[in-house]
């Protein structure tokens, strides 16, 4: 029998997970060529900087100035996309690839999260894979999951911690009773946070992998536009101690759940019960759970980025398609894919938590608990703080003028109703500056 040929690797960025998978391929190439029965060779590489000191030895491969001149070569089978960015030479690159008919894996969460449809149907119209596990939480193997392992059940919500800085900063703050900005210096000083914190703490990186969860969850198109995002810097010490006295963690949580009236999508801080297996999950660790009709609940959790646990989820898309497996990228043929119909977050359900600071005048917690009631809102519980605030913008208790804390957790209702009675609330005067709204989700 004809050993089979080698499958012909293009690698475009070598930063840190470039370097990662050639660590991966050095270490592991003959066991890889075992399983695969066929070697898996690097035939060129690109980066920006040719001259850049790197941690891996790249003698003898061909250097390519460009991307889109790696990605059309003929000496390759197998375009690796490892650059980053939705737009520029990550998208021409991987447009290219695929119309010359090689097959792309990459990392970039980004780029399938604006661009995933149209490049699914390129990939598809030329007959080559389109794989991106290392796109989806990192080194956790989700995307093989959903899109292989789980397709025999209908799914009804996928949730997790999908951003490293964000949880370990949240994580930080809950241990150490540290406020948020503190806790931002020190993670940027160690690196666990960029220079521009922007893009992890506010939620959008996040909502870049949920929109791909969702997709494969619930075989939609990717729509980051239709993600709901509410980053993590209004959150204080305060509300951590709240929430560790009533049974909860506070996480940046994101969820996609089918509704009557669509896909609910968000990223947004959120109070989980303590008893749940995410509330364990800490530091940079990400987490994703499934439920599905006939599994059940499935969770995986792991390192979500990193140079060795991404490679590995870029290594697995490799050897699929050494081994000739190929699937649809988004579970569906790209035509059928349903548009994601979103929605709206003024009709989502559920408790919720609140945190008022009171003026201490007779009759301001029966007025609020009016606003309340006319909402059709029930309160589960109302905990006055007496106890003197440590916290900077509340004044001593007890006199009048002064502001407590009021914290209350409400029974499920609707946020849009929830919202205007906080609005009334605060147009009544009887409380200091905004109040505080974290949702519940029950897990
Ligand atoms: N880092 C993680 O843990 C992680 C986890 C999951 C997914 N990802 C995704 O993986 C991708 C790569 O991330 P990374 O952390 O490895 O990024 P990185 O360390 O910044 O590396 C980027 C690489 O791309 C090269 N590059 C940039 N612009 C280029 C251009 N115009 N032409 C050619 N090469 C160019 C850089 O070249 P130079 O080296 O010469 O500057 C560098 O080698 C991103 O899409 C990211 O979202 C990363």
């Amino acid at each position: 029998m004809k050993p089979h040929k080698p499958l012909r690797l293009g690698i475009a960025g070598l930063g840190t997970v470039g370097s990662g998978l050639l660590s991966l391929l050095a270490e592991h190439s003959d066991a890889i060529a075992v399983r695969c029965g066929r070697t898996v060779e690097v035939a060129g590489v690109c980066a920006r900087w040719r001259n850049k000191n790197r941690a891996v030895d790249l003698s003898g491969v061909p250097w390519f100035d460009t991307p889109a001149a790696l990605a059309v070569d003929p000496a390759i089978d197998v375009f690796v996309e490892l650059i980053g960015g939705d737009s520029g030479p990550a998208l021409e690159s991987v447009e290219a690839a695929l119309r010359a008919g090689k097959h792309v894996v990459t990392a970039n969460k980004a780029l399938l999260a604006r661009h995933g449809p149209e490049l699914a149907a390129l990939a598809e119209k030329s007959g080559v894979a389109l794989n991106f596990e290392a796109a989806v939480a990192g080194g956790i193997p989700i995307v093989k999951a959903l899109r292989e392992s789980l397709l025999g059940n209908s799914i009804s919500r996928v949730y997790g911690i999908l951003n490293g800085t964000s949880n370990y900063i949240l994580t930080r703050m809950q241990r150490e009773g540290l406020p948020f900005g503190e806790v931002l210096a020190e993670a940027q000083a160690l690196g666990y946070a960029e220079a521009d914190p922007t893009f992890d703490i506010d939620g959008q990186d996040a909502g870049h992998t949920l929109s791909l969860l969702a997709a494969l969850a619930f075989g939609v198109r990717p729509n980051f536009g239709a993600v709901y995002l509410e980053g993590i810097r209004g959150i204080t010490p305060a509300d951590f101690r709240a929430a560790d006295e009533l049974g909860y963690r506070i996480k940046l949580l994101a969820v996609a759940v089918r509704t009557g009236g669509g896909i609910e999508a968000r990223v947004s801080p959120t109070m989980i019960p303590k008893s749940s297996a995410l509330a364990g999950v800490d530091g940079v660790l990400n987490c994703v759970a499934v439920e599905g009709d006939f599994a059940g609940l499935i969770i995986l959790a792991g390192p979500g980025a990193g140079a060795r646990p991404t490679a590995s989820s870029v290594a697995s898309d490799i050897i699929d398609i050494a081994r000739g497996h190929m699937r649809p990228p988004f579970i569906l043929p790209a035509a059928k894919l349903e548009s994601h119909s979103r929605a709206q977050m003024r009709t989502h359900e559920g408790g919720y938590y609140i945190r008022l600071s009171v003026y201490d005048r007779p009759g301001a917690i029966a007025a609020i608990a009016t606003r309340m009631a006319e909402q059709r809102i029930s309160l589960e519980s109302v905990v006055q703080k007496r106890e003197a605030p440590s916290l900077p913008g509340f004044g001593r208790p007890g006199q009048d003028g002064d502001a407590t804390p009021v914290v209350m957790i409400t029974h499920r209702t609707r946020e849009d109703a929830l919202r205007s009675a906080l609005d009334l609330i605060v147009m009544d005067g009887h409380v200091q500056g905004s109040p505080q709204m974290i949702r519940i989700e029950a897990l």
